[in-house]
């Protein structure tokens, strides 16, 4: 299972990509507003160039199907690990597949993005999403259960040998990211702030302490051995 984390914050992305626990990382318009990318260009060319290879997710901004197709040949131009996210409807309910269908056609990597059910995870992957991005959060919003929507994608995708891959977003609390993991995502998309709590453990705190403390006075007792056994041997 890969970790994508899920933010512009170029300094929250850095400090989990040199632990090594970051394949990717995710954005949208809300995310860019929110750690203050004014301009999304300058953005996602910084975010794609400290990436590297690893794929960085940038949305369109348009409910306009012929504008999405303009503005996602535009982020693709700016680094070659940019995927682009490509709602699977418009606000007004109007299908974006076609679009999602030129893009991959024309070599294009889309997130298909906002997928809230198993009928639309099936038809973003028939027309040639790279990804299936499952928003959890609201999926259980409406009182479904996030990890059957998972896993039902999940099984579809390996039954029909798609090689769509299935990113679980929208996580509101540690738990999400566990029942995600254990429902079948091939991705998690972690909003930074999680990470910590991810990594963290006050038992685990104590018993280092416990081996910490353990060492220090084994030293000092072998150093008290040591200066006694000098001063025996220097009065012979
Ligand atoms: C995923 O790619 C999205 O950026 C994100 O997880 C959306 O989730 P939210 O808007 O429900 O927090």
């Amino acid at each position: 299972m890969q970790v994508f984390v899920d933010s512009a914050d170029q300094k929250q992305i850095a400090q989990w990509l040199e632990q090594g626990v970051v394949d990717g990382v995710t954005t949208n318009p809300s995310i860019m507003f929110k750690d203050g990318v004014a301009e999304i260009e300058e953005g996602a060319r910084r975010l794609a160039a400290m990436l590297g290879d690893l794929p960085l997710s940038v949305e369109v901004t348009t409910n306009d199907r012929v504008a999405m197709l303009e503005e996602a040949r535009q982020f693709a131009s700016w680094a070659r690990n940019i995927v682009v996210k490509i709602p699977i409807i418009n606000e007004y309910g109007e299908s974006c597949l076609g679009v999602i269908h030129r893009l991959s056609q024309e070599g294009i990597a889309i997130n298909s993005t906002a997928i809230l059910s198993f009928n639309q995870a099936i038809l973003a992957a028939k027309a040639g999403a790279t990804y299936v991005s499952i928003f959890a959060g609201r999926v259980a919003d409406e009182g479904n259960d996030p990890a059957v929507v998972i896993h039902n994608v999940r099984r579809w995708l390996d039954d029909w040998e798609f090689s769509t891959r299935i990113i679980v977003g929208s996580i509101r609390t540690v738990m999400d990211i566990q029942n995600a993991a254990l429902a079948g995502a091939h991705i998690i998309t972690i909003p930074p702030q999680f990470l910590p709590k991810m990594v963290d453990h006050r038992y685990t705190r104590e018993t280092v302490r416990q081996f910490v403390q353990d060492a220090q006075k084994t030293l000092a007792e072998m150093k008290q051995t040591k200066v006694s056994a000098a001063a025996a041997s220097a009065q012979q």
